[in-house]
């Protein structure tokens, strides 16, 4: 199964530690990010890898080398959001359904696995509160709509930025207009697609852990060796 690792963002959240360093090259639990995410997808079914560059472009790619990796390194030139990042993945999805994951996100190889297993479009959920994430509607067991950000209670089920995709999606994403916040939006593609086609949802049963803030190394790396003991 394909997997594409969205690791180009310039990590502003993460600031003054990513002036030096991509997000993804971060230590945690002693290792670069990246390094237990591959790991977590290697060990699921993901055997085909493709990772999209761009911030700091050149220190994931003698990263990938120094580990033998045999990746396609995917360059994304402008960070105008994650919709443009799959755009790029076109030519190494082809024909077939592939997985994104974002190169700042752990889920369970559990999960992973379950995912690898689905079949068609799909997007991965959690319970949550969705103030500050998209929030995912259901209908009939399939997805409704993402609703960005919502003031008002619509659901309680979070959007947590790791999903299936055939290659559906590309089409789907060049007729999806630039986002208020001057990005092309991957949740706004989901919604257009959502529409026509039947979009499966995926409720995590593990864990969904987010590197976004530089007090999530902590947190994220005591999980992570509490995890393997
Ligand atoms: C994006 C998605 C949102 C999702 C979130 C997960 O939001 O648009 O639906 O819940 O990632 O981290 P962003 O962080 O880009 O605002």
């Amino acid at each position: 199964m394909k997997a594409v690792v969205l690791a180009a963002g310039k990590g502003t959240r993460m600031l003054p530690i990513t002036l030096k360093k991509p997000k993804p090259l971060v230590k945690v639990a002693g290792k670069p990010f990246l390094e237990h995410l591959i790991a977590d997808l290697q060990g699921s079914g993901y055997s085909d890898i493709g990772i999209v560059v761009g911030y700091k472009k050149e220190m994931v790619e003698s990263f990938v080398q120094s580990k033998g990796w045999e990746f396609e390194l995917i360059e994304q030139k402008e960070q105008t959001g994650t919709g443009n990042a799959v755009k790029m993945c076109k030519d190494f999805a082809g024909k077939e359904e592939f997985v994104v994951v974002m190169g700042d996100n752990l889920y369970s190889p559990r999960d992973l696995a379950r995912l690898a297993k689905m079949k068609g479009n799909c997007v991965s959920v959690a319970k949550g509160d969705p103030s500050r994430y998209g929030a995912v509607v259901k209908d009939n067991g399939f997805l409704k709509e993402i609703v960005e950000k919502p003031q008002e209670y619509v659901s309680s089920l979070i959007n947590v930025g790791l999903y299936r995709f055939t290659p559906e999606i590309f089409d789907a994403l060049s007729k999806t207009k630039l986002s208020p916040r001057g990005e092309l939006e991957i949740t706004d593609a989901i919604n257009l697609m959502a529409k026509s086609s039947k979009v499966r949802v995926l409720e995590l049963k593990d864990y969904w852990l987010d590197l976004a803030k530089p007090e999530d190394i902590y947190t994220i790396s005591e999980f992570v060796l509490k995890n393997a003991e």
